[in-house]
């Protein structure tokens, strides 16, 4: 039996305010054109079948997993990885802060993923009393091995106070 030979196709994806073009083969994940075609390597692969979400990026502003699309498909999209979060001048985000603060992660292996759930989950919920069984739904599809979720949840806490409302 004679195996076809894999498509090679151009895709051009804005990255973070950049666009990226690349002839890539048609079955390349969008995981491993944010890594290895943008350079990105903070967006993070650990299951590539959907169930970690270490690779969660925003897609044309909704949060998803890059294992789970092809670059092909994201032709001519917008895509937001966790290179964006900071300012310019490093500052961190309000949710990174969060994390750094209430010492959020140990590896740090699946931080990219949350933080890019994360930061979709605030901004379409932007309240300063959001209650921890909203938060632990909203991280509900993220994994971490190291935590125990509960500082997770602390940091997001903190950073809707911050964003939204006053601090304590
Ligand atoms: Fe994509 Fe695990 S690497 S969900
Ligand atoms: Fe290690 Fe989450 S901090 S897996």
């Amino acid at each position: 039996m004679s195996v076809e030979p894999e498509q090679v196709v151009d895709v051009s994806i804005v990255i973070n305010g950049t666009e990226c073009t690349a002839s890539v083969p048609s079955r390349m994940l969008l995981s491993d054109f944010i890594r290895h075609e943008a350079g990105l390597t903070g967006t993070h692969v650990g299951c590539e079948h959907g169930v970690c979400g270490c690779c969660t990026v925003m897609i044309d502003g909704v949060s998803a997993r890059s294992c789970l699309a092809f670059a092909v498909q994201c032709d001519g999209s917008e895509i937001r990885t966790v290179e964006d979060l900071a300012a310019v001048d490093d500052t961190l985000s309000p949710l990174q802060q969060a994390f750094h603060e209430c010492h959020a992660l140990q590896c740090g292996f699946c931080t990219p993923g949350f933080l890019m759930a994360i930061t979709e989950f605030l901004d379409r919920n932007q309240r300063a009393d959001l209650s921890e069984t909203e938060v632990r739904e909203a991280i509900s599809g993220n994994l971490c091995r190291c935590t125990g979720y509960t500082s997770i949840v602390d940091a997001v806490l903190l950073a809707a106070k911050r964003m939204y409302g006053k601090e304590d």
